[in-house]
């Protein structure tokens, strides 16, 4: 049996939800603000976010898709479902759950700016950098964890965990 080992316990990702909440509440001010969630895996960070911001926003989604059923970047990314919204003239923020290589996100902006987006920028609740591979910029990270596999709180390993609450280090 796979070993769950506890990263972030609730009242933690509370506490940074709120202060990304706050950081973008400031600067989007005033702005047509529309939030573009990454299935599956983000669904629960942003049900939370969107519930704590103070400026109002429009809400669409994308799937993408790199995994399959492992634990690593296939390193081709492939959109399944596209945004719904017209994007054009619009300040996007991309909401993503965890950042590992970066090519989800770099598919991801490449196609918000097709668009005509007035601005993109990418928020993301935890920044895993060990992978990295391409120079995507983050602008709103959570919290920054060096390496592992994490699940819960909307993270899965082959759709299992997702349901659970806080986040964990999934070890074989
Ligand atoms: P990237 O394209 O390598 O940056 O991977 C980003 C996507 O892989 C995220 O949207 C997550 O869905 C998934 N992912 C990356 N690391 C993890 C992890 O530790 N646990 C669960 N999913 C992950
Ligand atoms: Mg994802």
């Amino acid at each position: 049996m796979p070993e769950l080992v506890p990263v972030l316990r609730k009242s933690e990702i509370e506490a940074r939800v709120a202060a990304l909440a706050s950081a973008i509440s400031a600067d989007y001010a005033g702005r047509n603000l529309v939030l573009i969630g990454v299935l599956k895996g983000a669904f629960v960070f942003l049900a939370d976010l969107v519930r704590r911001l103070t400026v109002p926003v429009a809400i669409d989604f994308v799937r993408l898709c790199s995994y399959g059923s492992g634990t690593c970047s296939s390193g081709h990314v492939q959109m399944t479902k596209s945004t719904d919204m017209d994007l054009a003239g619009k300040d996007v923020l991309v909401v993503e759950d965890i950042v590992d290589t970066g090519l989800t996100l770099d598919c991801l902006v490449a196609h918000c700016l097709s668009q005509n987006c007035r601005s993109v920028k990418v928020c993301a609740l935890i920044d895993k950098q060990e992978r990295r591979s391409t120079a995507v910029k983050v602008d709103y990270i959570g919290c920054t964890v060096t390496q592992g596999f994490l699940v819960g709180y909307g993270l899965d390993y082959n759709e299992h965990y997702r349901e659970l609450p806080e986040i964990y280090h999934l070890k074989p």
